[in-house]
């Protein structure tokens, strides 16, 4: 029976999560090594912008209680660890040596008690599949002096929540996904979880190396389903346009393909995707395989910067206005955004770039980026005002009536064909349908070109 958690890692994922524990009655220590982030939590401060974190903070708090050391984990049932695991392009197996800490540190406090009793131990960062059973398992071990399976438990419950949606995420996914490889792992890990998703969330129970596979892999399917409907982008914007919501919105009636994450847009991006794609093909590597869908993938997401990058500099402009500079609407978060890869392109081209986010957070990022290469604006009019060219970075709904912010003279590039109305310089990237229809009828002229479809 699990009374009391200890929590290692507070950040955007960890901290609601933690939360939620502790709002569903479980004495819950929440540890994070960042000091100040601690300190900031004990003072009532909400440290992510994050929907619904403020009210969730406010009502753990009667059984959430923040430390910056693992000390007071000896006296709890169960721990969660959800630290960062991270990779960079020459080392795109994520790192395990922060888990590692976590467990030493936890280790230490397990060891402080004078009568033995079991414990669960969850991992739920993103892992290199193998690195449970590889380095995590075995330092457990070694470190408690005890056998996972027997006198403590070890479960892989990985997240698929995104950020802005984290804490309706964690309560409402679409299924959870337990890894373990023994039945009593298994059976608490379950009650844990189930204290905060819905009723009737359906629960897979996998190995641990399968769950650490299966996470990865949902990733770079998602990936693969942005980067085929931005194909289609790249596609219709040779063929001169085509209604490519409307393809979409017929492809998602198929069940079998369905229709999330089809829509043409921006190359994907954020803390998680491109990464986990990169896993892919360096866990393919190191078993002798090549990876050529996974590699594709990248080659589209790569293809649809460089078209993108092709419409901005059409109209050889002076200064462009990026708008969005969050790696998607609801955040504030702009590691691996697209929006930040195109600033730097437009850079490196010394084209002057006006930048607009909703966040000041990411506004800050991005100054502290790109410094003076850049001018960050609080409102998208002032942002648009000396702009040749304006492009929309995400999709979110602000931008909507840029149509009408925007002079006449002036260039939109829409990747998601978010702008509303028409204006003379809106290019929806792969939708123009003007252009679309030319075609069409240049093609009714010409029968030979009748098989272009
Ligand atoms: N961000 C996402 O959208 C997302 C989605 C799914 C999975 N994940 C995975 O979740 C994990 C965490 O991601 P995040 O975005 O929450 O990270 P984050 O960087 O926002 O937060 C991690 C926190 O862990 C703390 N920490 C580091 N070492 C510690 C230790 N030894 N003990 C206690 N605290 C420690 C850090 O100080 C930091 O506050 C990663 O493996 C990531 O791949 C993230």
């Amino acid at each position: 029976m699990i009374d009391c958690i200890s929590f290692f890692g507070l950040g955007k994922l960890g901290l609601p999560l933690a939360a939620l524990f502790a709002r569903s009655e479980l004495r819950t220590l929440a540890i994070d090594i960042d000091r100040e982030l601690v300190a900031r939590l004990r003072a009532g401060q909400v440290p992510y912008p994050e929907p619904g974190l403020d009210d969730l903070l406010a009502e753990a708090e009667p059984r959430i209680t923040y430390a910056s050391e693992a000390r007071g984990a000896f006296g709890t049932d169960a721990s969660i660890i959800l630290v960062p695991t991270p990779s960079d392009a020459g080392h795109p197996e994520f790192s395990s040596r922060h888990i590692e800490q976590a467990c030493r540190d936890l280790c230490a406090a397990l060891k402080a008690r004078t009568e033995w009793r079991y414990h669960l131990i969850v991992i739920s960062s993103t892992v290199f599949p193998g690195t449970v059973a590889t380095r995590i398992a075995p330092l457990l071990e070694q470190l408690l002096g005890r056998r996972a399976g027997r006198d403590f438990g070890i479960a892989y419950v990985p997240d698929f929540v995104a950020l802005g949606d984290v804490v309706r995420g964690f309560q409402e996914p679409q299924f959870l996904l337990i890894g373990s490889d023994d039945e009593e792992s298994h059976a608490q890990a379950a009650a844990l979880f189930r204290r905060i998703v819905a009723p009737g969330t359906p629960i897979q129970h996998l190995s641990i190396r399968d769950a650490e596979l299966a996470k990865v892999a949902a990733n770079v399917f998602l990936c693969t389903k942005i980067s085929f409907g931005n194909f289609l982008a790249q596609l219709a914007d040779r063929l001169g346009g085509a209604d490519l919501d409307s393809i979409a919105s017929a492809l998602a009636l198929d069940p079998r393909i369905g229709g999330g994450f089809l829509r043409a847009g921006s190359p994907y991006g954020g803390t998680c995707l491109p990464r986990d794609v990169d896993a892919f093909v360096a866990l393919a590597r190191s078993v002798d395989l090549d990876a050529p869908l996974a590699s594709a993938v990248r080659d589209v997401n790569k293809a649809q910067y460089d078209l993108i990058e092709r419409h901005l500099l059409a109209g050889n402009p002076r200064c462009v206005a990026v708008l969005g500079l969050s790696f998607k609407p609801g955040t504030s978060v702009t590691i691996g955004s697209p929006a930040f890869e195109l600033v730097r392109r437009l850079a490196q081209r010394s084209v002057r770039v006006a930048v607009y986010d909703p966040a000041a957070d990411a506004r800050e990022s991005a100054h502290a980026a790109f410094g003076d290469a850049i001018t960050c604006h609080e409102s998208i009019t002032a942002c648009v005002a000396a702009a040749d060219a304006v492009l929309v970075c995400n999709s979110d709904p602000a931008f909507r009536g840029l149509a009408a912010k925007v002079a006449p003279d002036r260039r939109i590039i829409d990747p998601w064909g978010c702008v509303l109305g028409t204006h003379p310089g809106l290019v929806r990237i792969g939708r123009d349908q003007a252009l679309a229809a030319s075609l069409l009828a240049s093609r009714r002229r010409k029968p030979s070109l009748r098989a272009v479809r």
